[in-house]
């Protein structure tokens, strides 16, 4: 179901969270929930922000990425950026839970650049990003015929970075002359355009390719206790799995945010994908892992195992992010006391960033505050990142879905 709203709508809304504003100047505790804002409100709020955002954004081919601190403004990256799918995927989302005729042409006009990604030879395996978050949604929410055909060829174009000795898509290929071949857990999520495709006209070899992606990937990086590591290499000649490394953690043995929930969430969808019990049992015990590991005010630092905890970044893409495999997950469990405990976790996580410390309200354009992208190289830490947003709205439409069908029960 489509919310539908107009200008009043809007400006009510303003006006409640310039009244939060102001409680907690005096307060300093209150949050969007604890002030008992209808859970609309912020559904409202992120869809304006969005389309005002829309509205300041001029170039097609230029994407928003990060927020530099102190400025109000999204930075701006071009089309093979791997970041390039988001905003469009925002913007879809936005759509979807608005039906507004303005935003929807938004969505188009972003969507469209991205057609070259598909086109041209793949330098790394954010293809699956940049086209499904664009392109994926858009036919999702439209059936346009164009959007599918550029799918398919963005599918054809990911598979070219499959190895079959290793049986795993090449992540990285600018790396393989410092690191070796390399596998990357955030590469989980690119499986989905892959298993779309062979289901949609593609080739069915491109199944094959995504199950064996998601076999290797099981075995070589996650762990024992089911923390992962970021990068799995590998011998190409032989195939052989050499060791497990990080490149965006804090150490190679530690439990990078971001990476456990491109686990969780890839895993459960390979599991949809495949009906193989290994991957939702993965999922499960990585789900698990990340609720065991949280720290007592429910937002992940950047990094598990930062010796700097409690004064290390937090990762608010990584809460957003596993808030979206956690609904997955839910989807996808068949114990119904297992569906109540990952909505639950998920709920509890986007409460935490409805709150005042993370929802960015006036402070810039971004939706949310204090993600970050790459410590170790002292990049985009504690900013707004477009990522962090694309899973937030992505988790509304998701609630709003699960809460629809049970008020239809
Ligand atoms: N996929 C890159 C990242 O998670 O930062």
């Amino acid at each position: 179901m489509k919310l539908i709203k107009g200008t009043l709508v809007a400006l009510t809304c303003a006006a409640m969270l310039m009244g939060c504003e102001s409680k907690k100047k005096e307060t300093s505790s209150i949050d969007v929930k604890d002030a008992e804002v209808s859970k609309n409100l912020v559904l409202d709020l992120s869809v304006d922000k969005v389309k005002n955002t829309l509205g300041t954004l001029k170039e097609a081919d230029s994407f928003p990425r990060n927020i530099t601190k102190g400025q109000k403004d999204w930075n701006l990256v071009g089309v093979r950026d791997w970041c390039s799918g988001f905003w469009p995927g925002v913007l879809w989302y936005a759509y979807e839970l608005s039906d507004d005729p303005e935003i929807k042409a938004g969505a188009e006009k972003f969507t469209a650049p991205l057609k070259e990604i598909a086109y041209t030879p793949a330098d790394n395996h954010d293809v699956g990003f940049m086209v499904y978050c664009s392109y994926g949604n858009g036919y999702r929410l439209t059936g346009n015929e164009e959007y599918k055909t550029v799918m398919l060829a963005a599918a054809d174009t990911l598979a070219t970075l499959y190895n079959p000795k290793v049986g795993t898509i090449l992540s990285w290929p600018v790396m393989v002359d410092k690191i070796g071949y390399n596998t990357i857990i955030d590469n989980m999520m690119n499986l989905e355009l892959l298993f779309w495709a062979a289901k949609n006209g593609g080739d069915k070899s491109l199944y094959d390719i995504a199950d064996s992606h998601a076999q290797k990937s099981m075995e070589h990086l996650v762990r024992p206790d089911y923390s992962i590591y970021h990068v799995a290499l590998f011998d190409e000649k032989t195939g052989e799995f050499t060791k497990g490394i990080t490149h965006q953690g804090y150490a190679d043995e530690s439990m990078w945010a971001r990476g456990q929930g491109w686990g969780i969430y890839g895993f459960a969808l390979s599991y949809r994908e495949t009906g193989k019990e290994e991957y939702l049992d993965t999922s499960i015990k990585l789900a698990d892992h990340f609720i065991e590991r949280l720290p007592e005010d429910g937002v992940p630092y950047w990094d598990f195992d930062d010796p700097k905890i409690p004064n290390a970044p937090k990762d608010a893409s990584a809460a957003s992010l596993v808030a979206c495999g956690m609904l997955e997950l839910a989807d996808q469990v068949k114990d119904n006391a297992l569906k109540v405990k990952y909505t639950q976790a998920a709920k509890d996580l986007m409460a935490k960033l409805e709150s005042k410390a993370y929802f960015s309200g006036d402070t810039n354009q971004a939706l949310l505050l204090h993600s970050t992208g790459h410590l170790p190289h002292n990049s985009e830490i504690d900013v707004p990142i477009i990522y962090a947003d694309y899973y937030f709205m992505e988790a509304l439409v998701r609630l709003k879905k699960l809460e629809d069908k049970i008020a239809m029960q």
